[in-house]
């Protein structure tokens, strides 16, 4: 195992996915739990990331002292670098010229095992730079192996204690090589195999689930989408029936959804589930509610209200079972201490542990997206829940702007359910995150057959994104969306005229509430 400690960078989530593709395995830590997370890996090797702070100031972020005396191999990126430096005896300085950013070249001064058989003496390789601090002076027994115009110490190396800085971001895919530097790092350097794949990886969890449960019960609220039906695939093959699955159908759910999961789930896999039928509860509860962000509230804690009920007639459970992704648990963390502005109030079954007195079993909460997808093909689980796009918790409810009713909701679904059927049947469906229909509370004059309408407008949208945190419009061929206005015009009663969304993430944010 590789030991990824978190200051904070922006792309620290790259340098995991780096190392797993070299083959082996790696775990992040924040660099406030580094030490727990040290002792119960005993990893083979260190990678400290980069991160915001400057460690020219007291107060900064600072690895723990005795990871430098472990004897285990090191290598620190950017901000990591600076801090070796600084911890070892060396010296950080404030960039006088305010730093460099973007592309830079690095010329190769002398052989090292970070880029042995990759890189040669003389050589220039791009490498992508950001940083406002740079290395003044290297501490013992360090020497610089590569330099650029502005970092003479672009890659430093102390080969005895096999520890190596570098100024750039070898993780970003600006960095060309740098894929094959972090994986030399992780297999020359630190002797892993790099036979690390999705099945030992099914295999270490089940184990991992079996230890930390014992024979409790676990209860888990599956939604139906990637996460929780992974998360609970997973954890039957470790436990079997100790697992219940609790689904909630609060008449905010796509077209179909809530017969293909019980199908899915109680029929095929046979997997104790209890679905719930609160269609009424929330509809009466969203009754009048208009604000983005009471409808949010009002679902999470409803959502809540009816698991706790659910879990109390079966008897309760020791341990709630969730989806979590790595991108989830890293959003919840603050490196600076400070407040940060919420968005939106995302919705989880989070609240659910501690009023429960719940342990949390989380078996993804390293994994990427694409991994967690990659860890249910590995499972079984059939293509259309694999690689279906996102859905928010708060569902159909953030997508009727204004009150949301029983009749908004089925209008929408109708047309939602159109918009991904000709998705699907253009072959497009895989090349788009997400992909759904908005229904608007604006209501607009039409002409059908010889009539006047004054119906509601619909607006749809298609983004990529790699993880939702930003987002670019998908590029429709031409002739795609004027057929799926026709078809929604002309087969949902109550919608008369369709728009396209064009903003990105940002300035827009995906959902539109
Ligand atoms: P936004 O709208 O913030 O969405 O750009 C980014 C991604 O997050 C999804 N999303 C949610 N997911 N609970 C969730 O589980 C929520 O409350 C929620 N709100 C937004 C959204 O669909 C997109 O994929």
């Amino acid at each position: 195992t590789i030991l990824i400690v978190d200051f904070g960078s922006q792309v620290t989530q790259l340098i995991a996915r780096r190392v797993r593709e070299a083959g082996v395995y790696s775990e992040v830590a924040p660099f406030q739990s580094a030490e727990e997370a040290f002792d119960r890996l005993k990893p083979a090797g260190i990678i400290l990331s980069g991160g915001p702070a400057s460690v020219t100031l007291d107060h900064s972020p600072r690895a723990p002292q005795r990871f430098f005396e472990a004897g285990v191999p090191i290598l620190g990126i950017c901000y990591g670098q600076q801090l070796m430096s600084r911890q070892l005896g060396g010296n950080v300085i404030v960039s006088g010229d305010g730093g460099e950013f973007g592309k830079a070249y690095v010329e190769v001064k002398a052989p090292c095992a970070l880029f042995d058989g990759l890189w040669a003496t003389g050589e220039r390789h791009q490498v992508w730079m950001s940083h406002g601090d740079k290395v003044d002076a290297i501490p013992p027994g360090f020497t610089p192996v590569a330099t650029s115009e502005g970092a003479p110490y672009a890659i430093v190396a102390d080969e005895a204690r096999r520890f190596y800085g570098v100024q750039f971001h070898p993780e970003v895919v600006h960095t060309p090589d740098g894929g094959k530097l972090i994986a030399n790092f992780a297999r020359r350097v630190c002797g892993l195999a790099g036979d690390w794949t999705m099945a030992e990886f099914r295999a270490a969890k089940i184990a991992e689930i079996r230890a930390q449960v014992g024979d409790a019960k676990v209860i888990c609220g599956l939604s139906g989408g990637v996460d929780s039906s992974v998360a609970a695939l997973l954890i039957h093959e470790a436990i079997g029936d100790q697992l219940t699955c609790v689904f909630v159908d609060g008449g905010i759910l796509r077209a179909g959804e809530a017969e293909q999961v019980v199908s899915l789930f109680r029929g095929h896999y046979h997997i104790p589930l209890v679905h719930v039928e609160a269609q009424d509860l929330f509809m009466d509860g969203l009754a009048g509610v208009t604000d983005p962000e009471a409808k949010r509230k009002f679902i999470g804690k409803t959502f809540i209200d009816v698991f706790e009920a659910e879990a109390k007639k079966i008897g309760g459970a020791d341990f709630l079972a969730q989806g979590t992704l790595y991108p989830d648990v890293i959003e919840s963390v603050s490196f600076t201490g400070g407040p940060s502005v919420t968005i939106k109030s995302h919705h989880n079954v989070g609240g659910l542990p501690e009023r429960m007195n719940m342990k949390l079993v989380e078996p993804l909460r390293e994994l990427f997206k694409d991994e967690v997808r990659a860890l249910g093909r590995e499972l079984g689980l059939p293509e259309v829940f694999v690689g279906r796009h996102p859905f928010p918790g708060p569902g159909l409810a953030i997508r009727i702007p204004g009150e949301v009713t029983r009749e908004r909701c089925d209008i929408l679904r109708k047309a939602d359910a159109i918009y991904l059927e000709e998705i699907r049947n253009a072959g497009l469906y895989d090349a788009i995150w997400q992909a759904f229909a908005v229904l608007l509370p604006v209501r607009t004059v039409g002409v059908m057959g010889d009539g006047r309408t004054y119906d509601h407008v619909l607006a749809l949208r298609a983004v990529t994104s790699t993880d939702g945190m930003t987002a670019e419009v998908f590029d429709f061929p031409s002739d795609f969306l004027p057929r799926v206005a026709t078809r929604i015009v002309n087969e949902v009663r109550g919608v008369n005229r369709v728009v396209y969304d064009y903003t990105s993430k940002p300035p827009g944010t995906i959902e539109w509430e």
